[in-house]
């Protein structure tokens, strides 16, 4: 019998359970287990404005995940919205595979004119991953097949698509599915390792078998940042060896971490920038991918390949109206300034509570609006509870660091109605990472609440954490981990 189908009404009249009913039916249920894990998803959102959410159950909610990464415009910024309307008020066409796109021209022409050099080429897929394919198959056909290597970092994070995936190193990614042939890992802003890579991955005939290095300049899951020297080290190399250099700000772009982009501080220009997330102003998922004119000219500037990449969703008509706003608004409004200031006020925030709790706080890190906080876990009382635990799970090195994370992540919530996250790339950080629209009012909120959260101190959190019911879930998510 066919059930009846929901309407968008019924949609606004749904509850947290039959959410989570629907969720576990027909989405995913390891996916409603985890966000439990850690507290979440017990509440609906109902309206996102700014920095701030209001939930189902009368909270106000502080987010300062920005999106991760996707909201440095914060939800719902007016001017999107108004862009969006024109768009659809004018019933502009959305897919334009016979003709050519205004919008798309001109998103292209100022994302050109922002960058330097002659980074001008643009294509607009959807993920980061998509973008990140398309730029290394763009290197790949610069040379025309005739080399077949691929370097990149060992803590690099570029998707979960089978190609992204091959080239990332994050211990996030912890199941190896089939790889793009010849990818090799070398140690994230460590030259040697590069050079090491390039001598050893030669032809016969002594020139390089590499196509393409990728690298985040700033790594948004362990917020390392490459110094200007070792990216000039690089452009150098790459130059010497005519490898395709790409640099992958998808996380980092449009003035998360200060400048627009992370590498145009240290004025190093790649061959290939892929940018995302912040790009789509919250509202649309747009992709990019901009190259210089050498690099596009040789690998599709014929007619005979000028459509060997293409995506059936590119430069979607409304996406790219939207796109073009957020990049508007993030020139307009100064975002390289309101990041600095957002540097001052919460990394020095931070760095101060680090000086309050060193017992606590290991260490800050970050830059703009991308910070992070790696905390201690080596407390006495901790390792004598968690030696309660079950063998299997005191194996995992991090289990402690995990426990204290997610125990602060979720008093945050909780208790002050802070919304975080944490990053698990080797290490596990607690980030704080607001949109670039956040208030000094909202830094010093998010500042007050961790202060009192870290005044709790990790055994009172953890203990009220293995306490809650929430303990049960994060417990079986672990051994789930430790068992895969
Ligand atoms: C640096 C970086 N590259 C690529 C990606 C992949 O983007 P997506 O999840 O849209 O595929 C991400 C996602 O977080 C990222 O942070």
């Amino acid at each position: 019998m066919v059930q009846t189908l929901f309407n968008s009404q019924d949609c606004e009249r749904l509850d947290i359970n039959q959410v989570q009913q629907l969720y576990r039916q027909y989405v995913n249920p390891g996916q409603v287990e985890l966000l439990g894990s850690f507290g979440f998803g017990r509440e609906l959102v109902i309206k996102a404005q700014g920095c701030l959410l209001e939930t189902d159950q009368g909270h106000t909610v502080l987010d300062f995940t920005g999106g991760m990464g996707m909201l440095n415009h914060g939800h719902n910024h007016p001017r999107i919205i108004a862009a969006r309307r024109l768009y659809q008020q004018h019933l502009r066409m959305e897919v334009h595979k016979n003709y050519l796109s205004p919008h798309l021209a001109a998103l292209s022409h100022n994302i050109a004119c922002l960058l330097p050099d002659d980074l001008n080429i643009c294509y607009f897929p959807n993920s980061g991953a998509e973008a990140v394919e398309g730029a290394i198959k763009m290197a790949y056909k610069y040379h025309q097949g005739q080399r077949q290597q691929v370097l990149h970092a060992d803590i690099s994070y570029h998707g979960k698509l089978l190609g992204a995936a091959s080239i990332s190193g994050s211990s996030e990614l912890h199941f190896r599915f089939p790889e793009i042939p010849g990818a090799h890992a070398f140690v994230y802003d460590q030259l040697s390792s590069v050079e090491h890579h390039i001598k050893q991955l030669r032809k016969e005939d002594g020139s390089s078998d590499i196509y393409a290095l990728i690298i985040e300049p700033m790594s948004a899951s362990t917020l390392k940042r490459c110094s200007g020297d070792y990216l000039r080290a690089l452009r150098q190399l790459c130059d010497h060896e005519d490898i395709v250099l790409v640099f992958d700000e998808v996380f980092s772009g449009w003035c998360k971490s200060g400048e627009l982009f992370y590498f145009m501080q240290h004025k190093v220009t790649p061959d290939i920038l892929i940018t995302s997330k912040s790009l789509g102003g919250g509202k649309s998922s747009l992709s990019g991918f901009v190259a210089r004119e050498k690099i596009f000219h040789q690998a599709y500037g014929n007619l005979n390949d000028a459509l060997l990449h293409s995506t059936s969703y590119n430069g979607y008509g409304e996406e790219c109206a939207t796109a073009l706003e957020a990049v508007n608004i993030v020139v307009d409004d100064h975002y390289s300034k309101l990041a600095k200031s957002i540097d001052l006020q919460l990394g020095d925030g931070l760095k101060a509570l680090q000086q309050k709790y060193p017992k606590l706080v290991r260490e800050v890190r970050g830059q703009g609006a991308l910070q992070g906080i790696l905390l201690h876990s080596g407390s006495g009382l901790l390792q004598s509870i968690t030696q309660q635990l079950p063998i299997r799970l005191l194996k995992d090195e991090k289990f402690i660091a995990k426990l204290i994370t997610a125990a602060v992540i979720n008093h945050l919530y909780e208790h002050h109605r802070v919304l975080t996250y944490h990053v698990e790339n080797r290490e596990i950080l607690l980030m704080a990472a607001p949109p670039l629209v956040v208030s000094s009012d909202e830094i010093d909120q998010f500042l007050q609440a961790l202060d009192q959260t870290l005044r709790e101190g990790f055994a009172r959190l953890c203990l009220k954490f293995v306490k809650s019911k929430l303990f049960t879930s994060f417990m079986q998510r672990v051994q789930k981990e430790n068992t895969a």
